[in-house]
């Protein structure tokens, strides 16, 4: 028997049960929320279409009551505010803070042995809080940022390339923010080939420039952030927990001297299974690439004063 919770049943939070629930991911989904009856209706909708689409899973939708979440193997949480156009992600610390942190408290208090996923922004920042509020073991708390900016790299360099998005291989690290993050485009590959080869020096470039603003972009059409795939980003980072697939996914973990950073969560290569992050991966970054990580670490650094 698996059991997630996902708190928080927004934009995100809602997707990432859908996905949970749609392919079967989980054993039994709680979607928890402080509004009064969202969580109840959109679990009550999703589990309609699941006749339709052959889900089994057993959902639960809850208003703010922990009690259902207790015993989950793992727990995402998504509750807080997104971002509106023009808007940073470093922009809604002093909001989320406080609910991450009483979020994390709840959660705990009921699954005391779950891996976390935080999704809430500025996600490195929400997700340093919760090794500094909880005191887990570092390899049970995991921020999701990676695994959605390096699908978005992806997509922009499928286009670019006109390839199926699936022949194409791309990662990025670094922190999750327009400026911080780092495509890393010496490393991309289209079936094997370096992309490098493929795509000339200003094409890339602008690959690389499209996936760091890839979320104001999408925020700035919508009105408020994205949520198709940082839902399924979510998800799927609970899945390679869930089912201890030893997938190799960018996440913001804690760093311990790794790539010469310590005392703060930033997206590096991890390995997930069922212990949450069971290995950081530790690339050959060039020169150029360290200093970009360097840059990266101080401006996390710098948001995580804040808190
Ligand atoms: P949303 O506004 O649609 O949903 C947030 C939900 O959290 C709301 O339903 C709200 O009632 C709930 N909530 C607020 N306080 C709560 C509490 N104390 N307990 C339980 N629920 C609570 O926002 P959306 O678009 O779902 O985004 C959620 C968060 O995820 C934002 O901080 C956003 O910036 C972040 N995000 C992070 C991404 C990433 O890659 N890490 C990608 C996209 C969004
Ligand atoms: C995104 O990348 C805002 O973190 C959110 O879409």
């Amino acid at each position: 028997m698996s059991k997630v919770t996902v708190v928080g049943a927004g934009n995100v939070g809602a997707t990432c049960a859908n996905v949970l629930l749609n392919n079967k991911i989980a054993d039994e989904v709680v979607l928890l929320d402080i509004k009064e009856g969202v969580s109840e209706g959109k679990t009550m909708d999703m589990m309609q279409s699941a006749a339709l689409l052959g889900a089994d899973t057993r959902m639960v939708g809850v208003t703010n009551d922990y009690s259902a979440t207790k015993g989950s193997d793992v727990v995402v949480i998504t509750s807080g505010i997104p971002r509106k156009p023009g808007m940073t992600r470093e922009e809604l610390i002093g909001v989320n803070a406080g609910i991450v942190k009483s979020v994390t408290d709840n959660v705990l208090a009921n699954s005391p042995e779950a891996v976390i996923i935080c999704v809430s922004n500025p996600m490195d920042t929400m997700t340093y809080l919760i090794h500094r509020e909880s005191g887990l073991p570092k390899n049970r708390i995991i921020g999701m940022g990676g695994a959605l900016d390096s699908s978005r790299f992806k997509y922009f360099l499928s286009v670019a390339l006109g390839a199926n998005i699936n022949e194409v291989e791309g990662m990025v690290i670094g922190g999750h923010g327009d400026t911080t993050m780092i495509p890393l485009k010496r490393l991309a590959t289209y079936k094997g080939v370096p992309v490098s080869s493929l795509l000339d020096a200003e094409a890339l470039d602008k690959v690389v420039a499209d996936t760091m603003v890839g979320g104001a972009t999408l925020t700035k059409f919508l009105g408020t952030s994205a949520w198709y795939a940082p839902g399924a980003g979510a998800a799927t980072v609970a899945k390679a927990v869930l089912h201890d697939e030893k997938r190799i996914i960018p996440c913001s973990a804690l760093l311990d001297g790794e790539y010469g950073e310590k005392d703060l969560c930033i997206g590096v290569p991890c390995l997930l299974g069922k212990g949450g992050i069971e290995k950081i991966i530790e690339l050959d970054l060039n020169a150029e690439e360290k200093e970009l990580f360097a840059k990266s670490a101080a401006a996390v650094h710098k948001t995580n004063a804040a808190l």
